[in-house]
């Protein structure tokens, strides 16, 4: 039989009805599914970006999807698809105004531990300066994969609706590993190694990876420790002994900022959307707080950053230590400012130490 197109309705006539083996064949796809057809996006200087293809009905995130499958959001979906048994089925339980343009973003700087790292210019250090960079590297590369397997542990829970955010913790998850790559490399690369671990870090990636729901899950770990360590490879200019080093905690800080920009944005959506999210919020960090307090004061890591940042283990009690505190100060004012941002301000709840670290709520607010 001839197959043709009718130029009037569009639809092809004469298909066959059967399969050479004898199946039905409804040919629902080639009749117009639901899609909109003739609908063409325009690449933009990138390339054809996540936004660019955003548009019309493809652009729409529902607030509270329809399905539980994985059928792809803006497809014809059969209403008897099966339920993949997701948990995180409202918008604003995993979602933030800027994880498209942030995914984007993290798929354009992707880099290398093993090639964008000149491993070969590394200076021998004195014995202290290998030493401490040496066990700033061990507590690193111990803590960074919380942040790969926390957003793995939710992932799958998460409604397939929101796949860009999904796709945007895909690249976090990918970031952590190499992050857990460069500072094991740079442990062994000029042959100190893997020196102490210490209990005080295990409890703090042990509250992250067992909150109770996502959204406290994210706070924990995006705003209060990726934080933190942000503030970290901030400092990198000052901590490293060598243009290596420096390197390595640039390309690691433009990742650590891009997790923490989600994070920041995801639990200010979540709260602007559902006010009552705020209490679960606060409980979480009042904990996360006491956690991240030990945590920072391990000494191995503590003394270790002192030693870098003085230049020297003559100089950690005339300049480390002050240059310690600053680092701290710095930490946890960037972390309230952080809070202040999300929606979720912690300058009246918090018990911090504000006045032993030296922060003052009006320097928060202005960060
Ligand atoms: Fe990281
Ligand atoms: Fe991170």
């Amino acid at each position: 039989m001839t197959i043709t197109e009718n130029p009037i309705t569009g639809e092809y006539e004469g298909l066959p009805t059967e399969s050479p083996l004898g199946f039905p064949l409804d040919w629902k796809w080639l009749r117009g599914a639901k899609s909109e057809w003739g609908f063409k996006p325009t690449p933009g200087p990138r390339g054809l970006t996540m936004i660019d293809i955003a548009k019309g009905s493809y652009g729409e995130v529902p607030d509270n999807p329809p399905h539980r499958s994985m059928a792809p959001r803006g497809a014809d979906v059969d209403p008897d698809t099966p339920d993949m048994g997701y948990i995180l089925n409202k918008k604003s339980d995993v979602w933030a105004e800027n994880v498209v343009e942030l995914y984007e973003e993290a798929v354009a700087r992707q880099w290398s531990a093993t090639r964008d790292i000149p491993w070969n210019e590394l200076p021998e250090l004195p014995n202290d300066m290998e030493h401490a960079m040496c066990q700033v590297c061990t507590t690193l590369t111990e803590v960074e994969m919380i942040a790969s397997d926390l957003p793995a542990k939710w992932m799958w829970r998460m409604n397939h609706d929101f796949l860009e955010a999904k796709m945007f913790l895909c690249t976090q998850i990918m970031d952590e590993a190499r992050h857990a790559e460069v500072f094991r490399k740079r442990a062994l690369a000029n042959g100190g190694g893997l020196l102490v671990s210490r209990g005080q870090s295990e409890g703090l990636l042990r509250t992250i990876i067992e909150a109770k729901t996502y959204t406290q899950a994210t706070a924990l770990m995006h705003l209060l420790g990726e934080g933190f360590i942000l503030d970290i490879f901030r400092m990198g200019e000052l901590i490293s002994p060598s243009p290596v080093e420096k390197r390595m905690f640039r390309m690691a800080m433009q990742d650590e900022a891009r997790h923490v920009a989600y994070g920041t944005m995801h639990i200010r959506y979540a709260v602007e959307q559902d006010p009552d999210v705020a209490e679960e919020i606060h409980e979480a960090l009042d904990h996360g707080e006491v956690v991240l307090t030990q945590f920072g004061t391990n000494q191995d890591f503590g003394t270790a950053l002192a030693v870098l940042l003085g230049g020297g283990v003559e100089h950690v009690e005339t300049k480390g230590f002050d240059l310690q505190a600053d680092l701290q100060r710095k930490q946890f004012t960037s972390y309230l400012a952080r809070c202040e941002r999300a929606g979720i301000s912690r300058l009246h709840r918090t018990k911090l130490p504000l006045d032993l670290l030296g922060i003052d709520p009006n320097t928060v607010l202005a960060n």
